[in-house]
């Protein structure tokens, strides 16, 4: 054999390992390769609740004096027997709805100590299908409780309203926090006494058939 053959011979065994190796190496890499995962489904828009624009939810329960203690109108109840007592307060004003098992008068009061005494009070009544409501102040410890405006002060009832209901009697009525007139007292947050009544006749001169305390927080 003639050394340029031996030399070619030699070439082309390199050449065929090389190729051999090359292919081995391919091989080992696919087998070896990590497994690229398959690409994920396309993401389903978040299904989390959303809060719906404003415009969507329910708008709040408004305050109407119309007799009728509807859901949401006030934010507070309190129960003393036949006597319910429901307010509800913004900056400025207080909202109270008073219903209570009779026909006759209906009241509530802030008072500075015991009896009636100095007491602020809005009695209110239906009579014929009317509403009356008074803006009184007891003078004396058991009455009498002439309205604010007999004794030189102002009527802060700003609106009212109210309905005789199968034996119940609803008063509701709107005021000043702080009316400013001496004749009332001024609501504040936190806890607030009251006074409560309610009598068996329309004649608010009549002595109740109840009464009681309570508070009020607002
Ligand atoms: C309609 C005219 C009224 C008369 C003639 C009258 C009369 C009296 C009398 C004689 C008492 C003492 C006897 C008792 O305890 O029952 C009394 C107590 C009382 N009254 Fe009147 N009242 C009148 C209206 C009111 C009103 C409108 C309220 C509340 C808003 C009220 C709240 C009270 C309270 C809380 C007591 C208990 C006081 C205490 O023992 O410290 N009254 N009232």
């Amino acid at each position: 054999m003639s050394s340029s053959q031996a030399h070619g011979d030699r070439l082309l065994r390199c050449l065929l390992t090389g190729f051999v190796v090359l292919l081995l190496l391919f091989v080992l890499g696919a087998a070896c390769s990590p497994q690229v995962p398959s690409e994920p489904p396309p993401a389903s828009p978040p299904t989390y609740p959303q809060t719906p624009p404003d415009s969507f939810l329910p708008p709040p329960a408004e305050w109407t004096a119309d007799g009728v203690i509807s859901d949401g109108e006030y934010t507070k109840v309190a129960k003393y027997g036949d006597y319910e007592i429901n307010w509800a307060s913004d900056e400025e004003y207080i909202y109270i709805g008073l219903k209570v098992k009779t026909t006759g008068w209906v009241a509530v009061g802030t008072q500075p100590g015991t009896t009636m005494k100095d007491a602020d009070m809005v009695l209110g009544f239906v009579s014929d299908g009317k509403a009356t409501v008074y803006d009184i102040y007891s003078t004396g410890d058991f009455g009498p409780h002439p309205p604010d405006t007999e004794l030189g002060g102002t009527n802060d009832i700003l609106e009212f309203g109210g309905k005789e209901m199968g034996g119940y009697t609803i008063i509701e009525f709107k005021r000043l926090l702080d009316t400013g007139d001496k004749y009332d007292r001024p609501f504040s947050v936190g806890t607030n006494q009251i006074i409560w009544s309610y009598g068996s006749d329309d004649n608010s001169t009549i002595k109740h058939v109840n009464r009681g305390i309570g508070e009020l927080d607002l």
